[in-house]
């Protein structure tokens, strides 16, 4: 975790409650985060998910590792101290989304157990779930969506997850989707279920 750097400031505090939030809008804000391999699935279930919780009314927003990485983690790359700050900072943002009430659909690689863990930890009880977006090694690398797996082996990108960086599997996950057999719309399924069982989304 990061070092607090600056002094003399104050914590204001507003009005509003999350119970408010939940009252006016009908849902539990919540930070759904998906886990996986590149190439798992992740970004293509966040997709569905989202437009599945439109679908019935509630809101929700996606934050993908591709796209973050164009703008507030612009100057992160993929060394582990790098993975790590890019997960602390989407922790925090995840923290700020969940408070808004908002369902925030997070899709990284976040390979390091311990940089998740923080993230758990950093949001209230029930405002973390762990999606484990759990897919082979041989089945990514034989999707290969984006060409990178082929570039990783030919040695054209170090630190590539799964080939030259590590993976650390969750072990404490609420959810594991295996997308190995699962549909797309199968696994956005297996997620708006668990939702709507522990009372944070109505369908
Ligand atoms: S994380 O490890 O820090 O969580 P993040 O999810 O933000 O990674 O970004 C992963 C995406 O960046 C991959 O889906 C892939 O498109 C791209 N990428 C580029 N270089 C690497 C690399 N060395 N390892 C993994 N992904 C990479």
């Amino acid at each position: 975790m990061a070092d607090q750097k600056s002094t003399n400031i104050t914590w204001h505090h507003g009005k509003i409650s999350k119970e408010d939030r939940e009252k006016l809008t009908g849902q539990k804000g919540v930070t759904i985060w998906l886990t996986g391999l590149s190439g798992s699935g992740k970004s293509t279930i966040a997709v569905e998910l989202e437009h599945a919780l439109m679908d019935n009314k509630h809101q929700a927003y996606i934050l993908d590792g591709d796209n973050v990485r164009h703008g507030l983690n612009k100057n992160l790359g993929f060394s582990p101290e790098d993975r790590t700050e890019n997960i602390r900072r989407i922790g925090e943002v995840s923290k700020l989304f969940t408070e808004a009430n908002l369902i925030a659909i997070t899709a990284f690689i976040s390979p390091y157990k311990n940089d998740r863990d923080d993230v758990r930890a950093l949001l209230g009880e029930g405002e973390f779930i762990e999606v484990y977006v759990k897919c082979s090694l041989e089945e990514c690398e034989k999707r290969d969506t984006k060409g990178l797996y082929k570039k990783a082996r030919a040695g054209e990108i170090p630190e590539f997850t799964g080939i030259s960086a590590p993976y650390e599997e969750p072990d404490k996950a609420e959810i594991v989707i295996n997308t190995d057999e699962l549909s797309v719309e199968e696994s956005t399924r297996a997620i708006l279920g668990y939702l709507e069982e522990k009372g944070y989304i109505t369908l």
